[in-house]
């Protein structure tokens, strides 16, 4: 099949290689301007912050294209209505590492915790004092994991490790976890006890600002917020109103609501518009990455193995067992 990659990077071009594809890598982000690119290509390979919108996929169905094959296990970028309407079958990479994001959460955390970001700076700066920079030993500490799938499971490891108690919120409690210690509970009880917060469920309308000024006022004081989820869990205005309140002690986010033409690019010569994410990054105590949670070898290398086994399954069969159906 001629697959058009849409949000080229250079590790795609590294990985997404061999079988009987020809990949054509594009750089520009897909959405109903782009979608035209693809025009002529059986199936369009995805990224996070591409776009398929109801007319984006009218667009590429008129091309031709049959297949939207997401390299990402999130899926809220794709209007899957629209894409069955179409006939356009979309499929997606459930499970690639998801210790590759819970260890990045827990980066996060230990960084805003032993404030490693400002002791790094301050080094380069050639100050070697540490005043300012005292944490608070995790161990004994409640983490609370809401959304408790392969990345939230394995987060809550990573805390019981640390000598945590683990308080958990998902719809689905997972009894493994449960035998280990894991504790379910209703979220306002979560939000409510626990010393840190970490987001691990998917974004769906049910979810979405699920962290706003109601449920922040339903945490700790000094509660440590991290989301390495998607950007919309928090309504950011809410949360930089907590921070400068104090009641959020500490924000690690991953990602971010207004994301998408931001993270991934290389802004450092431009004037950024976002007043948000600039206020955001003058806190001392948030810290940001750029969506790069997923960006371990292993991860990648999965993704890629996983796509390619995806286009294979569709090329031959029509359908895909890793398809993503509208709820
Ligand atoms: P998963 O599908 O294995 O687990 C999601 C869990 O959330 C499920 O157990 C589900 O029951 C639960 N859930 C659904 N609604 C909930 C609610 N209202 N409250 C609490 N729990 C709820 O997904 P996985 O692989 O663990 O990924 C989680 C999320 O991480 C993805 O949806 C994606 O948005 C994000 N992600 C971020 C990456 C990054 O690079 N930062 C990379 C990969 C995923």
């Amino acid at each position: 099949m001629k697959i058009a990659v849409f949000s080229t990077k250079p590790h795609d071009r590294e990985f997404l290689k061999g079988g009987s594809h020809e990949f054509a890598f594009l750089e520009p982000r897909l959405d109903s301007t782009t979608a035209e690119l693809a025009h002529g290509f059986g199936g369009a390979c995805l990224f996070v912050n591409d776009t398929a919108d109801a007319a984006a996929i009218d667009s590429l169905a008129d091309g031709g294209c049959r297949l939207i094959a997401l390299r990402c296990a999130g899926f809220n970028n794709v209007d899957l209505q629209a894409a069955k309407r179409r006939g356009i079958v979309v499929c997606r990479v459930p499970e690639y590492s998801p210790y590759a994001v819970a260890e990045h959460a827990a980066g996060l955390l230990l960084a805003l915790n032993r404030k490693i970001h400002r002791a790094h700076a301050r080094i380069r700066e050639g100050d070697f004092s540490i005043k300012g920079l005292m944490g608070f030993d995790l161990h004994g500490k409640t983490a609370g994991v809401v959304g408790t799938g392969r990345i939230g499971a394995a987060f809550c490891r990573i805390m019981l490790g640390f000598g945590c108690r683990v308080l958990a919120h998902d719809p689905f409690p997972n009894p493994a976890l449960q035998q280990l210690g894991v504790e379910y509970t209703p979220l306002p009880r979560l939000l409510e006890s626990s010393d840190v917060v970490s987001l691990h469920c998917p974004l769906t309308p049910g979810t979405a600002h699920l962290i706003r000024a109601e449920t922040i006022a339903q945490m700790k004081p000094g509660v440590f917020l991290i989301n390495t989820s998607r950007g919309k869990l928090i309504h950011t205005p809410d949360a930089i109103h907590a921070l400068k309140q104090g009641l959020i002690g500490a924000l690690g986010i991953d990602v971010y609501e207004e994301e998408t033409g931001v993270f991934f690019e290389n802004l450092s010569d431009t004037i950024i518009a976002d007043d948000v994410l600039m206020r955001l990054t003058t806190f001392p105590n948030v810290l940001i990455t750029s969506h790069q949670g997923f960006f371990t070898r292993e991860a990648v290398e999965n993704i890629a193995a996983t796509t390619l086994a995806n286009i294979d399954e569709f090329a031959a069969t029509g359908d895909c067992t890793n398809r993503v159906h509208p709820a």
